[in-house]
């Protein structure tokens, strides 16, 4: 089933697809497989090898099985975390199709240069060391490349437009230049919890195919402040070396920590620091700040970055989008369901709609029966002590499944006459 994710706000422009599955149905000719399956198919429909195989040069289950055997070796290698074996294998694989396949040769090269130099355990970008605790010698940040994003987030019109102008900015910087201007550099996300400020950030990284360098403030904080300020520090010009998105998480930590009388001082010097970063910040790099409490922030804080993005919990609209995306194919049996559950969720965040139907469609797994019997044994309460209106249309929906008029009057609280009246 094909359905419109979008609210009724601006379908998405050209050029921000990124690995979106649910918004439009792809062409299948330019489905991007997974590496491993993307190699086997090219291969065979790759015209040196395909004339090969069928003038029986190449016997077809001998490529395969040089297919499966390339399949297994990585995934027996990559299993065993030997990344560096990983990139070694992958580079025999780049010289033996490079003259066949240039693309998936080009692909792969690419990823290499991305990956892990061969001395660092911990993965580095070109000659930047990634930055470490010192005492720990733990990672300071989570680093993530290539980002995939199964589906885009569903935001409101607003700031899909904010969010998809970053990423062409990125694409017209001559032209930004020529009138003197530089592309944003910088966005503070400000929202409650679970409304896709981090499936935003991750959204744009893979829109931007950048790495996402993820540090949490909160946890960092925890430390005492000197060595923060230095790990801090460390992080921001890690970022700043690497053309990449940097994610602040929690960036409220810097401002909730009030702890200490001494720290004072020390902690004021560190939010001067970030700020001061936050100005001078590169345009080959974005930082994106995340925050759960926006009034703990000085106003002064948020006139630092480029651009506020303000994350509200789900319209009703988003939550039926939502409802429909995390029900898959349930969500064709819901359907006038839908409307009626996003208005008893009407509070919920999109991270807490994921829970509810997930325990839901788990529950109906377990049990063996249909989801809807699941949902009326959770709603059923509610249900009864909803508005005459809602009742009514979740009556009627029950009749047309051929519910008997017993079971819809225990489950609305309509007397079964009116039931009766209202099908007649
Ligand atoms: N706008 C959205 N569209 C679709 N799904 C969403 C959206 N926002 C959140 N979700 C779902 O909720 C999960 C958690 O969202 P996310 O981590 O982005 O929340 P957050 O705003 O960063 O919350 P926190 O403040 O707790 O960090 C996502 O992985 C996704 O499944
Ligand atoms: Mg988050």
């Amino acid at each position: 089933m094909v359905y419109d994710r979008s609210c009724g706000e601006a379908e998405a422009r050209p050029g921000m697809e990124c690995s979106d599955r649910s918004r439009a149905r792809p062409d299948p000719k330019k489905i991007r497989r997974p590496y491993g399956l993307d190699y086997s198919y090219r291969l065979l429909s790759s015209p040196a090898i395909g004339a090969a195989y069928r003038m029986g040069l190449m016997p077809v289950m001998d490529l395969l099985g040089q297919i499966s055997e390339n399949l297994v070796q990585l995934a027996r290698l990559g299993l065993a975390g030997r990344s560096q074996d990983v990139q070694a294998y992958l580079r025999q694989i780049v010289r033996r199709v490079r003259k066949a396949e240039p693309a998936l040769a080009q692909q792969l090269s690419e990823l290499l240069a991305m990956a892990p130099s061969s001395l660092s355990p911990l993965r580095d970008f070109g000659s930047t060391i990634m930055p470490i605790d010192a005492d720990s010698r733990l990672a300071l940040v989570k680093n993530e490349y290539p980002v995939l994003v199964q589906n885009s987030p569903i935001l409101e019109d607003a700031l899909r437009v904010k969010i998809e102008q970053v990423v062409q900015e990125r694409s017209h910087l001559a032209a930004l230049e020529a009138q003197g201007l530089g592309p944003t550099r910088s966005l503070l996300f400000v929202g409650p919890p679970g409304v896709g400020k981090t499936m935003s950030a991750r959204w744009l990284a893979c829109l931007l195919k950048r790495p996402l360098i993820t540090l949490d403030l909160a946890t960092v904080m925890s430390s005492y402040l000197g060595k923060t300020g230095s790990n801090i520090r460390a992080v921001l010009e890690y970022a700043k070396s690497v053309e990449s998105v940097l994610l602040l998480d929690e960036f409220d930590a810097i401002a909730k920590r009030r702890d200490d009388e001494g720290d004072v001082g020390e902690l004021k010097r560190l939010v001067t620091v970030i700020l001061q970063e936050v100005d001078d910040w590169p345009s080959t790099s974005l930082l994106i700040a995340a925050t759960n409490h926006g009034e703990l922030l000085d106003p002064a804080i948020w006139r630092r970055f480029d651009d506020v993005l303000e994350f509200p919990l789900p319209s009703s609209c988003q939550r039926e989008v939502a409802l429909r995306d995390l029900f898959g194919d349930d969500a064709r049996h819901l359907g006038a369901w839908l409307p009626i559950l996003s208005d008893f969720w009407g509070d919920r965040s999109f991270s807490d709609l994921r829970r509810s139907v997930q325990w839901v469609r788990r529950r109906a797994t377990t049990k063996g029966t249909d989801v809807i019997e699941v949902l009326l044994d959770q709603i059923g309460g509610e249900l009864r002590i909803s508005s005459a209106e809602t009742r009514k249309r979740a009556a009627k929906l029950l009749s047309e499944a051929g519910y008997s008029d017993r079971r819809i009057s225990e489950l609305v609280g309509i007397s079964r006459d009116t039931i009766r009246k209202g099908r007649g």
